[in-house]
Protein backbone atom coordinates (compact mmCIF):
# COMPACT_ATOMS: atom_id res chain seq x y z
CA UNK A 1 0.00 0.00 0.00
CA UNK A 2 2.75 2.61 0.89
CA UNK A 3 3.64 2.05 -2.50
CA UNK A 4 0.32 2.94 -4.13
CA UNK A 5 1.21 6.69 -2.62
CA UNK A 6 4.31 6.50 -3.95
CA UNK A 7 3.20 5.97 -7.31
CA UNK A 8 0.24 8.93 -6.97
CA UNK A 9 3.38 11.42 -6.30
CA UNK A 10 5.66 9.54 -8.54
CA UNK A 11 3.46 10.22 -11.35
CA UNK A 12 2.84 13.72 -10.80
CA UNK A 13 6.21 14.58 -10.66
CA UNK A 14 8.06 11.99 -13.03
CA UNK A 15 5.33 12.32 -16.27
CA UNK A 16 8.34 12.54 -17.84
CA UNK A 17 9.76 9.49 -16.99
CA UNK A 18 6.81 7.00 -15.60
CA UNK A 19 9.52 4.21 -15.79
CA UNK A 20 10.97 4.91 -13.17
CA UNK A 21 8.76 4.14 -10.18
CA UNK A 22 9.49 0.26 -11.42
CA UNK A 23 13.02 1.12 -11.12
CA UNK A 24 12.71 2.36 -7.93
CA UNK A 25 10.90 -0.42 -6.90
CA UNK A 26 13.79 -2.62 -7.71
CA UNK A 27 16.58 -0.40 -6.55
CA UNK A 28 14.51 -0.67 -2.94
CA UNK A 29 14.29 -4.78 -2.87
CA UNK A 30 17.75 -4.90 -3.89
CA UNK A 31 19.16 -2.57 -1.40
CA UNK A 32 16.48 -3.80 1.70
CA UNK A 33 17.77 -7.36 1.26
CA UNK A 34 21.35 -6.06 1.19
CA UNK A 35 20.60 -4.80 4.47
CA UNK A 36 19.00 -7.78 5.55
CA UNK A 37 22.17 -9.59 5.45
CA UNK A 38 24.44 -7.43 7.02
CA UNK A 39 23.13 -5.16 9.65
CA UNK A 40 24.05 -6.98 12.19
CA UNK A 41 27.45 -6.33 11.38
CA UNK A 42 26.67 -2.59 12.94
CA UNK A 43 26.14 -4.59 16.46
CA UNK A 44 28.63 -4.67 19.09
CA UNK A 45 28.10 -5.76 22.92
CA UNK A 46 29.44 -4.16 25.14
CA UNK A 47 33.22 -4.32 25.21
CA UNK A 48 36.05 -2.24 27.45
CA UNK A 49 35.86 1.02 27.89
CA UNK A 50 31.90 0.54 26.63
CA UNK A 51 29.37 -0.72 29.21
CA UNK A 52 26.66 -0.63 26.77
CA UNK A 53 25.65 -2.37 23.42
CA UNK A 54 26.74 0.11 20.62
CA UNK A 55 26.37 0.50 16.75
CA UNK A 56 29.55 0.71 14.57
CA UNK A 57 29.81 2.48 11.10
CA UNK A 58 31.46 -0.66 9.17
CA UNK A 59 34.28 -0.58 6.42
CA UNK A 60 37.31 1.09 8.11
CA UNK A 61 35.36 2.32 10.88
CA UNK A 62 35.48 0.11 14.23
CA UNK A 63 34.78 3.26 16.51
CA UNK A 64 31.10 4.22 17.44
CA UNK A 65 30.56 7.44 15.92
CA UNK A 66 28.16 9.99 17.01
CA UNK A 67 25.69 11.15 14.35
CA UNK A 68 26.94 7.43 12.48
CA UNK A 69 25.53 5.96 15.63
CA UNK A 70 21.80 7.65 15.57
CA UNK A 71 21.07 7.45 12.00
CA UNK A 72 22.16 4.10 11.75
CA UNK A 73 20.27 3.30 14.85
CA UNK A 74 17.10 4.74 13.13
CA UNK A 75 17.52 3.11 10.29
CA UNK A 76 17.36 -0.27 12.02
CA UNK A 77 14.66 0.24 14.37
CA UNK A 78 12.73 -2.47 12.92
CA UNK A 79 15.55 -4.91 13.05
CA UNK A 80 16.08 -4.74 16.37
CA UNK A 81 18.72 -1.83 16.70
CA UNK A 82 17.22 0.00 19.86
CA UNK A 83 19.25 -1.18 22.46
CA UNK A 84 22.16 -0.70 20.66
CA UNK A 85 21.00 2.99 19.49
CA UNK A 86 20.57 3.27 23.46
CA UNK A 87 23.29 1.92 24.66
CA UNK A 88 25.48 3.94 21.65
CA UNK A 89 24.13 6.75 23.48
CA UNK A 90 24.47 5.75 27.15
CA UNK A 91 28.63 5.19 25.57
CA UNK A 92 28.81 8.98 24.57
CA UNK A 93 27.23 10.00 27.95
CA UNK A 94 29.20 8.35 30.34
CA UNK A 95 32.35 9.50 28.59
CA UNK A 96 30.90 12.80 29.21
CA UNK A 97 32.69 15.01 31.37
CA UNK A 98 30.11 16.37 33.77
CA UNK A 99 31.92 19.92 34.43
CA UNK A 100 32.70 20.57 31.13
CA UNK A 101 30.41 18.60 29.25
CA UNK A 102 33.03 17.82 26.82
CA UNK A 103 32.93 14.63 24.84
CA UNK A 104 34.78 13.37 21.34
CA UNK A 105 33.04 12.88 17.98
CA UNK A 106 33.84 9.12 18.42
CA UNK A 107 34.47 6.55 21.28
CA UNK A 108 36.48 3.02 21.19
CA UNK A 109 36.36 -0.01 23.39
CA UNK A 110 40.40 0.56 23.56
CA UNK A 111 40.98 4.07 24.92
CA UNK A 112 38.81 7.34 26.36
CA UNK A 113 40.82 9.45 24.23
CA UNK A 114 40.06 8.49 20.48
CA UNK A 115 41.56 8.99 17.32
CA UNK A 116 38.31 9.26 15.88
CA UNK A 117 40.17 8.32 12.23
CA UNK A 118 40.06 5.91 9.17
CA UNK A 119 43.53 5.54 9.31
CA UNK A 120 43.75 3.27 12.92
CA UNK A 121 48.02 4.67 12.47
CA UNK A 122 46.76 7.89 12.92
CA UNK A 123 46.87 8.01 16.44
CA UNK A 124 46.07 11.51 17.32
CA UNK A 125 43.50 12.25 19.70
CA UNK A 126 40.31 13.88 18.71
CA UNK A 127 40.20 17.42 19.47
CA UNK A 128 36.54 17.29 18.40
CA UNK A 129 33.66 17.66 20.43
CA UNK A 130 30.36 15.49 19.31
CA UNK A 131 27.83 16.76 17.35
CA UNK A 132 24.40 18.24 19.00
CA UNK A 133 22.89 15.04 18.59
CA UNK A 134 22.92 12.45 20.96
CA UNK A 135 20.14 13.61 23.01
CA UNK A 136 17.99 13.14 19.77
CA UNK A 137 19.67 9.87 18.94
CA UNK A 138 18.40 8.96 23.03
CA UNK A 139 15.18 10.18 22.23
CA UNK A 140 14.77 8.38 18.81
CA UNK A 141 15.16 5.16 20.56
CA UNK A 142 13.13 6.42 23.54
CA UNK A 143 10.12 7.21 21.11
CA UNK A 144 10.30 3.74 19.73
CA UNK A 145 10.33 1.33 22.76
CA UNK A 146 8.25 4.44 24.69
CA UNK A 147 10.93 3.74 27.52
CA UNK A 148 12.04 7.42 28.25
CA UNK A 149 12.81 6.43 31.63
CA UNK A 150 15.91 4.76 31.04
CA UNK A 151 17.65 8.08 30.14
CA UNK A 152 16.55 9.88 33.31
CA UNK A 153 20.01 8.61 35.04
CA UNK A 154 21.67 10.35 32.15
CA UNK A 155 19.68 14.19 32.65
CA UNK A 156 22.82 15.66 34.35
CA UNK A 157 25.06 15.23 31.33
CA UNK A 158 22.29 16.15 28.55
CA UNK A 159 22.48 19.29 30.64
CA UNK A 160 25.84 19.72 30.42
CA UNK A 161 26.36 18.47 26.71
CA UNK A 162 23.83 21.45 26.21
CA UNK A 163 25.60 23.90 28.59
CA UNK A 164 28.99 23.23 27.35
CA UNK A 165 27.62 25.09 23.92
CA UNK A 166 26.78 27.96 25.71
CA UNK A 167 30.04 28.36 27.95
CA UNK A 168 32.54 27.24 24.79
CA UNK A 169 30.50 28.09 21.41
CA UNK A 170 28.58 30.99 21.60
CA UNK A 171 29.53 33.85 20.01
CA UNK A 172 27.91 36.52 22.14
CA UNK A 173 27.95 39.47 19.71
CA UNK A 174 26.46 37.56 16.94
CA UNK A 175 24.46 34.71 19.08
CA UNK A 176 25.93 32.31 16.68
CA UNK A 177 27.27 28.85 17.75
CA UNK A 178 30.39 27.73 16.18
CA UNK A 179 32.09 24.05 15.21
CA UNK A 180 35.44 23.47 16.47
CA UNK A 181 36.34 22.63 13.07
CA UNK A 182 35.04 20.80 10.07
CA UNK A 183 35.90 16.91 11.26
CA UNK A 184 33.53 18.29 13.69
CA UNK A 185 30.82 18.78 11.70
CA UNK A 186 31.14 15.50 9.91
CA UNK A 187 31.84 17.11 6.87
CA UNK A 188 35.62 16.74 7.27
CA UNK A 189 36.54 18.96 3.84
CA UNK A 190 33.97 20.97 3.31
CA UNK A 191 34.83 24.26 1.12
CA UNK A 192 33.26 26.28 4.04
CA UNK A 193 36.60 25.99 5.80
CA UNK A 194 39.59 26.91 3.90
CA UNK A 195 41.61 25.10 6.55
CA UNK A 196 39.40 22.35 7.56
CA UNK A 197 40.86 20.90 10.41
CA UNK A 198 43.95 19.98 12.98
CA UNK A 199 44.98 17.56 10.69
CA UNK A 200 45.15 20.06 7.76
CA UNK A 201 48.63 21.74 7.85
CA UNK A 202 47.51 25.46 7.79
CA UNK A 203 45.66 25.04 10.77
CA UNK A 204 46.55 27.42 13.66
CA UNK A 205 44.67 27.27 16.91
CA UNK A 206 43.87 30.98 17.35
CA UNK A 207 42.62 31.97 13.84
CA UNK A 208 40.78 28.68 13.03
CA UNK A 209 39.58 27.14 16.51
CA UNK A 210 35.70 27.73 16.87
CA UNK A 211 35.37 30.42 13.87
CA UNK A 212 33.35 28.75 11.84
CA UNK A 213 29.36 29.07 12.27
CA UNK A 214 26.76 27.62 9.87
CA UNK A 215 23.12 26.77 10.05
CA UNK A 216 23.81 22.87 9.87
CA UNK A 217 25.50 23.76 13.73
CA UNK A 218 22.37 26.04 14.67
CA UNK A 219 20.08 23.22 13.02
CA UNK A 220 21.41 19.95 15.25
CA UNK A 221 21.17 22.60 18.18
CA UNK A 222 17.60 23.96 18.18
CA UNK A 223 16.69 19.82 17.77
CA UNK A 224 18.61 19.51 20.59
CA UNK A 225 16.83 21.84 23.16
CA UNK A 226 13.66 20.24 21.51
CA UNK A 227 14.70 16.52 22.42
CA UNK A 228 15.81 17.68 25.49
CA UNK A 229 12.53 19.54 26.09
CA UNK A 230 10.77 16.10 25.30
CA UNK A 231 12.26 14.00 27.73
CA UNK A 232 11.84 16.69 30.47
CA UNK A 233 8.10 16.73 29.87
CA UNK A 234 8.21 12.86 29.40
CA UNK A 235 9.64 12.35 32.55
CA UNK A 236 7.21 14.79 34.53
CA UNK A 237 9.81 17.60 35.41
CA UNK A 238 10.20 21.31 34.48
CA UNK A 239 12.24 23.03 32.28
CA UNK A 240 10.65 22.11 28.90
CA UNK A 241 8.98 25.22 28.08
CA UNK A 242 12.67 26.77 28.87
CA UNK A 243 14.53 24.60 26.54
CA UNK A 244 11.86 25.45 23.79
CA UNK A 245 12.60 29.10 24.12
CA UNK A 246 16.00 28.27 23.58
CA UNK A 247 15.71 26.47 20.68
CA UNK A 248 13.65 29.51 19.84
CA UNK A 249 16.73 32.06 19.97
CA UNK A 250 18.85 29.97 18.71
CA UNK A 251 16.41 29.79 15.11
CA UNK A 252 15.86 33.51 15.44
CA UNK A 253 20.32 34.35 15.79
CA UNK A 254 19.88 31.78 12.64
CA UNK A 255 17.64 33.91 10.58
CA UNK A 256 19.14 37.56 11.93
CA UNK A 257 22.66 36.44 11.13
CA UNK A 258 22.90 34.17 8.45
CA UNK A 259 19.63 34.62 5.90
CA UNK A 260 20.40 35.81 3.03
CA UNK A 261 17.66 37.11 1.21
CA UNK A 262 19.52 37.00 -2.24
CA UNK A 263 20.66 33.93 -2.11
CA UNK A 264 17.77 31.99 -0.84
CA UNK A 265 19.56 30.37 2.02
CA UNK A 266 21.12 30.61 5.08
CA UNK A 267 25.14 31.60 4.40
CA UNK A 268 27.62 30.48 6.94
CA UNK A 269 29.78 33.13 8.96
CA UNK A 270 33.58 33.03 10.10
CA UNK A 271 32.90 35.04 13.42
CA UNK A 272 36.66 35.83 13.80
CA UNK A 273 36.78 37.75 10.49
CA UNK A 274 33.26 38.63 10.84
CA UNK A 275 33.01 37.46 7.20
CA UNK A 276 29.93 36.06 5.40
CA UNK A 277 31.21 32.30 3.51
CA UNK A 278 28.24 32.13 0.76
CA UNK A 279 28.98 29.06 -0.76
CA UNK A 280 26.23 26.56 -1.76
CA UNK A 281 26.59 22.78 -0.22
CA UNK A 282 24.26 20.94 1.27
CA UNK A 283 24.27 21.91 4.72
CA UNK A 284 21.61 25.11 3.27
CA UNK A 285 19.32 22.02 3.30
CA UNK A 286 19.43 21.89 7.11
CA UNK A 287 17.45 24.60 8.72
CA UNK A 288 14.31 22.41 6.52
CA UNK A 289 14.49 19.86 9.74
CA UNK A 290 14.73 22.27 12.19
CA UNK A 291 11.86 21.42 13.54
CA UNK A 292 8.40 23.30 14.39
CA UNK A 293 8.50 27.04 13.30
CA UNK A 294 11.99 26.85 13.26
CA UNK A 295 12.31 28.79 9.52
CA UNK A 296 8.61 30.51 7.73
CA UNK A 297 7.24 28.94 4.70
CA UNK A 298 8.94 31.14 2.21
CA UNK A 299 12.55 30.02 3.33
CA UNK A 300 11.35 26.90 2.91
CA UNK A 301 9.85 27.04 -0.55
CA UNK A 302 12.89 29.25 -1.42
CA UNK A 303 15.46 26.92 0.37
CA UNK A 304 13.91 23.57 -1.93
CA UNK A 305 13.84 25.50 -5.24
CA UNK A 306 17.74 26.14 -4.30
CA UNK A 307 18.41 22.52 -3.86
CA UNK A 308 16.47 21.60 -6.52
CA UNK A 309 18.47 23.62 -8.81
CA UNK A 310 21.01 21.51 -11.40
CA UNK A 311 24.50 22.68 -9.53
CA UNK A 312 23.02 20.90 -6.25
CA UNK A 313 20.81 18.08 -7.91
CA UNK A 314 22.26 15.52 -9.85
CA UNK A 315 21.07 12.30 -11.26
CA UNK A 316 22.60 10.60 -8.15
CA UNK A 317 20.89 13.07 -5.27
CA UNK A 318 21.93 16.48 -3.65
CA UNK A 319 25.81 17.44 -3.84
CA UNK A 320 27.91 17.47 -0.81
CA UNK A 321 28.88 20.95 -3.02
CA UNK A 322 27.92 22.99 -5.58
CA UNK A 323 29.31 21.88 -9.19
CA UNK A 324 29.47 25.23 -9.81
CA UNK A 325 32.23 25.93 -6.85
CA UNK A 326 35.81 26.55 -7.61
CA UNK A 327 36.69 23.53 -5.33
CA UNK A 328 34.08 20.81 -6.50
CA UNK A 329 35.59 17.16 -7.17
CA UNK A 330 34.70 13.70 -6.80
CA UNK A 331 38.06 12.77 -6.03
CA UNK A 332 38.48 9.22 -3.70
CA UNK A 333 39.97 10.80 -0.75
CA UNK A 334 39.61 9.62 2.87
CA UNK A 335 42.49 9.75 4.73
CA UNK A 336 43.18 12.08 5.97
CA UNK A 337 39.69 13.24 5.51
CA UNK A 338 36.64 12.04 3.59
CA UNK A 339 35.36 13.84 0.65
CA UNK A 340 32.17 16.26 0.72
CA UNK A 341 34.03 18.55 -1.66
CA UNK A 342 31.06 17.18 -4.40
CA UNK A 343 30.46 13.70 -4.09
CA UNK A 344 26.68 12.39 -2.98
CA UNK A 345 26.32 11.34 1.03
CA UNK A 346 23.22 9.14 1.95
CA UNK A 347 22.86 10.82 5.59
CA UNK A 348 22.49 14.79 3.94
CA UNK A 349 20.24 13.67 1.39
CA UNK A 350 18.30 11.84 3.88
CA UNK A 351 18.22 14.62 6.24
CA UNK A 352 17.15 16.60 3.29
CA UNK A 353 14.31 15.01 2.41
CA UNK A 354 12.73 14.59 6.00
CA UNK A 355 12.99 18.18 6.07
CA UNK A 356 11.23 18.70 2.91
CA UNK A 357 8.71 16.27 4.35
CA UNK A 358 8.42 18.63 7.58
CA UNK A 359 7.45 21.57 4.66
CA UNK A 360 4.95 19.46 2.90
CA UNK A 361 7.40 19.24 0.07
CA UNK A 362 6.92 15.20 -0.72
CA UNK A 363 7.61 14.98 -4.52
CA UNK A 364 10.89 16.72 -3.74
CA UNK A 365 11.58 14.61 -1.74
CA UNK A 366 10.89 11.35 -3.25
CA UNK A 367 13.23 12.72 -5.92
CA UNK A 368 16.12 12.93 -3.80
CA UNK A 369 15.56 9.33 -2.07
CA UNK A 370 15.02 7.76 -5.19
CA UNK A 371 18.17 9.47 -6.56
CA UNK A 372 20.23 8.03 -3.83
CA UNK A 373 18.33 4.43 -3.81
CA UNK A 374 19.78 4.52 -7.22
CA UNK A 375 23.21 5.29 -6.41
CA UNK A 376 22.86 2.14 -3.20
CA UNK A 377 21.50 -0.04 -5.66
CA UNK A 378 23.55 0.64 -8.26
CA UNK A 379 26.97 -0.14 -5.95
CA UNK A 380 25.49 -3.66 -5.08
CA UNK A 381 24.97 -4.79 -8.67
CA UNK A 382 28.48 -3.15 -9.90
CA UNK A 383 30.56 -3.97 -6.57
CA UNK A 384 28.30 -5.99 -4.38
CA UNK A 385 29.10 -3.81 -1.62
CA UNK A 386 28.56 0.06 -0.36
CA UNK A 387 31.12 3.02 0.20
CA UNK A 388 30.31 6.24 1.96
CA UNK A 389 30.17 8.46 -0.65
CA UNK A 390 28.91 8.21 -4.34
CA UNK A 391 30.43 10.09 -7.30
CA UNK A 392 27.81 12.67 -8.01
CA UNK A 393 28.24 12.04 -11.82
CA UNK A 394 28.47 8.04 -12.35
CA UNK A 395 26.97 7.15 -9.15
CA UNK A 396 30.04 5.35 -8.38
CA UNK A 397 30.95 4.44 -5.17
CA UNK A 398 33.99 6.30 -3.70
CA UNK A 399 35.49 5.20 -0.58
CA UNK A 400 35.31 3.15 2.41
CA UNK A 401 34.55 -0.60 0.89
CA UNK A 402 32.46 -2.21 2.83
CA UNK A 403 30.73 1.20 4.74
CA UNK A 404 27.26 0.36 6.45
CA UNK A 405 26.24 3.14 8.52
CA UNK A 406 23.47 5.50 7.44
CA UNK A 407 23.55 3.82 3.78
CA UNK A 408 20.94 1.53 5.58
CA UNK A 409 18.59 4.53 5.91
CA UNK A 410 17.48 2.41 2.58
CA UNK A 411 15.82 0.09 4.14
CA UNK A 412 13.06 2.04 5.28
CA UNK A 413 13.33 5.22 3.41
CA UNK A 414 11.03 4.71 0.72
CA UNK A 415 8.36 3.63 3.55
CA UNK A 416 9.21 6.72 5.12
CA UNK A 417 8.88 8.99 1.97
CA UNK A 418 5.67 7.27 1.22
CA UNK A 419 3.77 7.71 4.70
CA UNK A 420 5.21 11.11 4.04
CA UNK A 421 5.94 11.72 7.84
CA UNK A 422 9.75 12.70 8.86
CA UNK A 423 10.59 9.71 11.23
CA UNK A 424 12.40 12.51 14.15
CA UNK A 425 9.97 15.55 13.64
CA UNK A 426 10.24 17.25 16.70
C1 LIG B 1 36.63 -5.70 22.06
O1 LIG B 1 37.43 -4.70 21.45
C2 LIG B 1 38.70 -5.16 21.04
C3 LIG B 1 39.47 -3.94 20.56
O2 LIG B 1 38.78 -3.26 19.54
C4 LIG B 1 38.51 -6.21 19.96
O3 LIG B 1 39.79 -6.69 19.54
C5 LIG B 1 37.68 -7.34 20.50
O4 LIG B 1 37.42 -8.26 19.46
C6 LIG B 1 36.38 -6.82 21.07
N1 LIG B 1 35.65 -7.88 21.70
C7 LIG B 1 34.36 -8.10 21.47
C8 LIG B 1 33.74 -9.22 22.24
O5 LIG B 1 33.73 -7.44 20.67
C1 LIG C 1 36.57 17.13 33.64
O1 LIG C 1 37.20 18.30 33.22
C2 LIG C 1 37.85 18.99 34.27
C3 LIG C 1 38.29 20.34 33.73
O2 LIG C 1 39.08 20.18 32.59
C4 LIG C 1 39.01 18.15 34.78
O3 LIG C 1 39.68 18.80 35.83
C5 LIG C 1 38.45 16.81 35.25
O4 LIG C 1 39.52 15.96 35.61
C6 LIG C 1 37.62 16.16 34.17
N1 LIG C 1 36.94 15.01 34.72
C7 LIG C 1 37.11 13.79 34.23
C8 LIG C 1 36.33 12.70 34.89
O5 LIG C 1 37.87 13.57 33.29
C1 LIG D 1 38.28 32.66 9.93
O1 LIG D 1 39.16 33.74 9.90
C2 LIG D 1 40.38 33.52 10.60
C3 LIG D 1 41.17 34.82 10.69
O2 LIG D 1 40.91 35.66 9.63
C4 LIG D 1 41.13 32.40 9.91
O3 LIG D 1 42.36 32.14 10.57
C5 LIG D 1 40.27 31.15 9.94
O4 LIG D 1 40.88 30.07 9.25
C6 LIG D 1 38.91 31.43 9.32
N1 LIG D 1 38.03 30.29 9.52
C7 LIG D 1 37.18 29.89 8.58
C8 LIG D 1 36.27 28.76 8.91
O5 LIG D 1 37.12 30.41 7.47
Amino acid sequence: MPLMHLHVISCLLLTQNVASLDQFEDDAALVKDYVLNHYKDTFREPNGTLAHPYLVPGGPYSQSWDWDSVFTGLALLDLGSAPYLAGSMKNFFDQTNLTTGEVTICVDPTTTSPSCSSDPADNQASGSHAKPLLIQGALVSADFTGDYMQFHAYKDKMASLLKYWEDVRLDTTTSLYTWHDQMENGADNLVLSPCPSPRSECWNDDGCANSLSAPDLMTFLIREHLAYAKFLDQWGEDGGDEERSKAAEVAKAMNDELWSEKDGFHHARNVTSGSDIDFATYVLGFPLWAGEGAISKEQASVIVDRLMQPDMLGNWGVRSTSSENEFYNNDDIITPYSNWQGPIWVNSNVITAYGMLDHGFDEEALVLVQRVMAALAADLRDTGEWHEDYNAEDGTGISADGFLSWNTLGYRMANDIAKQVNPMKL
